[in-house]
């Protein structure tokens, strides 16, 4: 393998953290997430899939056009006009990926492909080939390498990298393998394979046994070269690696690892942060690294040895993953220029002057309630700023009751198709109500699949973020709403669920069956 001086990063939160149920972003929300994987010094960003839709090739192009410290992929099947799109989508980047792939397990290729390994290789060769003859940076994936045979793993590997394969990556894709197991066949692959000197050796694995990071960590002692990863573990059904997890793991365990990544650490927590708001994916308070109590000692007995010696309990500095860097940026006298370069040091730029305008006012709204205003503030100001702006309905007032013995009751006045409506509906609680008045006007046949509140930051002045997750026709969509009253967050979050499923728009699924 060639060597490489450091663990690679490939992070795929735009590709396949996309690929959660219900966390489809806008090319101005993967823009701002790019800069920030861009910040942590992540070496490979996976952009998207470019040939999925008219929107996923827009995004890929806008991150390959504003990204320089990041090499900038995209993902295509083992078919010419994928490859070819992905090409047209990266061009413009300074250091542009191709990333093909086609199924290798029995399994798939089957009753997937319906394919003979014969014919499955010849694809691989072919697409390994016309990849290169749009970039030398070219990545080969044998989907289901978890479940696949090593012999043939070994045949259409050597061949992917004759044909110019620069990374192998060995995806666990149903997230079915164990350490042990999966370490052993790295080191095989690695040992079998004439020319493996000749690519990088990279692994991708699902976390449907809860093993994601574990098994990476191993095929990391095995020779692997190239983790894939996404921002707190999103991904397809329970998520990809984490991030976060992986580069801290590698980080504290030096004394195991003979390679460390580039990352630079102190921008997980943003990161983090800002996947949540954008996906509208909570983080978990007790998952690692990034979970707000990650750092936080309950116990007097720890927080006695923590208070002694930091040590004692602690195997990493909470500052050293950027918590506790909540900065007090901005409060309720700061100007509008003041705001406007915070935002853009966040990597935020709105398309329009009524954006900015809309923008501040909220923001001017939001410190006359709360006083001291955070970036995680702003985040969500701006990522609620755009979704408001083009959606088919809109909130413009609401008023709620809710007192002990009396049924609660919500009023609203909303906006469809630019027409105002009042409505009012009664509920076993105030956000029932809300819902129950919201779908009087708009009968929306959707089933609500998942309501959850989160704070954005400390404090009982913090505003609340909710998600709403809403589903018609196998059509999944998440809404995120914010606001210090989390009845009228709970009301925008349901209403951004309705406009993203009022959008419609087909995408197509990298792993479905057309190759
Ligand atoms: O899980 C998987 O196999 C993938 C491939 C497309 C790399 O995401
Ligand atoms: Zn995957």
């Amino acid at each position: 393998m060639p060597a490489t001086d450091h663990l690679v990063i490939f992070d795929t939160t735009l590709r396949d953290g996309e690929q959660s149920p219900g966390a489809t972003m806008t090319k101005a929300e993967k823009l701002r997430i790019a800069k920030v994987l861009e910040k942590l010094r992540v070496d490979v960003i996976e952009a998207g899939f470019a040939i999925a839709s008219q929107g996923d090739f827009e995004a890929v192009k806008g991150i390959a056009e504003s990204i320089k410290g990041s090499t900038v992929c995209s993902l295509a099947r083992a078919l010419d006009k994928d490859i070819d799109r992905a090409a047209e989508a990266i061009r413009p980047a300074e250091r542009g990926r191709i990333h093909t792939f086609i199924a290798t397990s029995p399994i798939h290729m089957k009753h997937k492909l319906q394919m003979q390994p014969d014919e499955v290789v010849e694809q691989a060769v072919r697409s390994v080939r016309r990849a290169r003859s749009h970039v030398d940076d070219v990545e080969f994936s044998c989907e289901d390498a978890g479940r696949s045979e090593l012999d043939f793993l070994c045949r259409i590997i050597e061949a992917a990298i004759d044909a110019g394969a620069t990374t192998i990556n060995i995806p666990d894709t149903v997230g079915y393998a164990i350490p042990e197991q999966f370490g052993e066949t790295i080191r095989q692959l690695l040992n079998r394979i004439p020319n493996a000197d000749k690519a990088v050796f990279s692994v991708h694995c699902h976390n449907d046994l809860g093993l994601a990071v574990a098994n990476s960590l191993a095929a990391v002692s095995s020779g692997a070269r190239q983790v894939e990863c996404t921002i707190n573990g999103l991904g397809e059904r329970a998520g990809n690696a984490s991030l976060e997890e992986l580069v801290m793991a590698v980080r504290t365990r030096q004394d195991l690892y003979t390679i460390d990544t580039r990352i630079d650490t102190k921008h997980i927590v943003p990161a983090s942060r800002l996947v949540s708001t954008i996906t509208g994916f909570p983080v978990q308070p007790n998952k690692a690294i990034v979970g707000a109590n990650a750092f936080a000692h309950e116990s007097g007995i720890h927080q006695d040895g923590v208070l002694k010696h930091r040590e004692t309990y602690e195997i990493m500095r909470a500052e050293d993953v950027g918590w506790h860097t909540n900065s007090l940026v901005l409060g309720k006298h700061s100007g509008r220029n003041a705001f406007r370069s915070r935002l853009l040091e966040l990597g935020i730029q709105f398309e329009t002057e009524t954006e900015l305008n809309e923008a501040f006012t909220r923001f001017k709204a939001l410190a006359d309630l709360k006083h001291e205003i955070f970036d995680e503030d702003l985040q969500a100001i701006a990522s609620h700023t755009r979704q408001e702006e083009d959606g088919r309905y809109g909130l413009v007032t609401m008023q709620v009751c809710s007192e002990t013995g009396v049924v609660p009751r919500a009023l609203l006045t909303l906006l469809m198709d630019g027409k105002e409506h009042k409505v009012e509906a009664e509920g076993s609680g105030p956000v029932d109500a809300t819902f129950k008045a919201i779908e009087s006007l708009v009968d929306s046949g959707c089933n609500l699949q998942l309501y959850s509140v989160n704070n954005i930051t400390s404090g009982t002045d913090a505003q609340g973020e909710v998600t709403v997750r809403l589903e018609r026709g196998g059509r999944i969509v998440n809404g995120v709403g914010a606001d210090t009253d989390i009845i009228i967050a709970s009301a925008k979050a349901y209403i951004e669920a309705l406009n993203l499923i009022s959008r419609g728009g087909v995408r197509q699924h990298p792993q479905g069956a057309d190759v």
